[in-house]
């Protein structure tokens, strides 16, 4: 995430979207979450958020996109209020204004990325010295996407996704995001994943990460939650089937859907394949890259 200070002592933090180019599932656990081998990168995708400290301790949510919760299940209202009652700093106030631009519901991790750039802007903003896997730590409490926010650019996640190795050598890889007006929810979709025999390893695709060859990992990108996810939201195979005709890499599904992504060799492909993609796909569609 990117943050500025404005001269006011307003917070501004940009909050990125991530896909994830590998995802295999290991198995149900116990506490009725699935074990998980994936690979994340951020893309360069936003959702903006202003913070502004409040003298009368109120927390007080704003957000462009009605659609979204405003109350006490927002992801960023549930963050401000863990981090406030774990350090006891309960006469802290601020007022947080978000704006949307990260389709929800989609596996991009848009909740989970403003959940991550809430706790790390309050830290700052009411200077209360968390660490960062003292904040990672609480954002896993709040999603098991969180704490790959505070691993960014690229890291591999295990267990329910919370438990991350940043990779040092990320690639510059180019993206098409086609997002379907449908989201999926991701407990619908992993209630529903049928327990499978194979397992798709992850090393080749880390090894053509380290190599820094993006063709390599265009052809080994997989996503366990795939077939299941279509099954509940047909639209997502009509976004594979138009990112596959304009002969991207991929497509694959991000996270438990339901926007997809194709890699194209350049900027210039991408843009001339989303344009493409756009007259004829209802839904969003952007180009996009993995973050420096
Ligand atoms: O962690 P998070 O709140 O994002 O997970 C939402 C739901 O997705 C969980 O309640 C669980 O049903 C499912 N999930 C899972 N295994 C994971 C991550 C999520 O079963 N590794």
């Amino acid at each position: 995430m990117k943050t500025r200070t404005w001269p006011d002592g307003r917070l501004v933090v940009w909050a990125p979207a991530k896909v994830n180019l590998f995802l295999e599932v290991l198995g149900k656990r116990t506490d009725g979450y699935h074990e998980l081998e994936t690979l994340m990168v951020a893309v360069n995708l936003y959702d903006t958020l202003v913070f502004q400290e409040d003298m009368s301790g109120e927390i007080e949510f704003r957000c462009d996109d009605v659609t979204i919760p405003q109350g006490p299940t927002n992801l960023v209202v549930r963050s401000a209020l863990l981090i406030r009652e774990e350090t006891g700093s309960f006469g802290c106030g601020v007022k947080i204004w978000l704006r949307k631009r990260i389709p929800a519901a989609a596996g991009l991790g848009g909740g989970s990325s403003d959940a991550a750039a809430t706790l790390a802007a309050l830290n700052d903003l009411w200077k209360l010295g968390l660490s960062p896997p003292e904040l990672s730590e609480l954002g896993a409490r709040i999603g098991s996407d969180v704490p790959f926010f505070f691993h960014t650019p690229m890291a591999v996640g295990s267990g329910r996704g919370e438990l991350l190795t940043p990779l040092s050598t990320p690639l510059p890889l180019h993206l098409v995001l086609v997002c379907p007006k449908e989201g999926v929810s991701t407990a619908g979709v992993y209630g529903q994943l049928q327990p499978s025999s194979e397992r798709r390893p992850i090393e080749p695709i880390l090894e053509a990460v380290s190599r820094g060859d993006s063709g390599r990992v265009g052809q080994l990108l997989f996503n366990r939650l795939e077939a299941t996810a279509c099954q509940l939201c047909p639209a997502i195979a009509a976004a594979h089937e138009a990112i596959q005709t304009e002969g991207l890499a991929g497509p694959l599904m991000t996270g438990s859907g339901s926007a997809c992504f194709g890699l194209a060799p350049s900027r210039t492909v991408a843009v001339e394949a989303a344009r493409k993609i756009r007259e004829r796909f209802p839904g969003r569609v952007y180009v996009a890259r993995s973050t420096p």
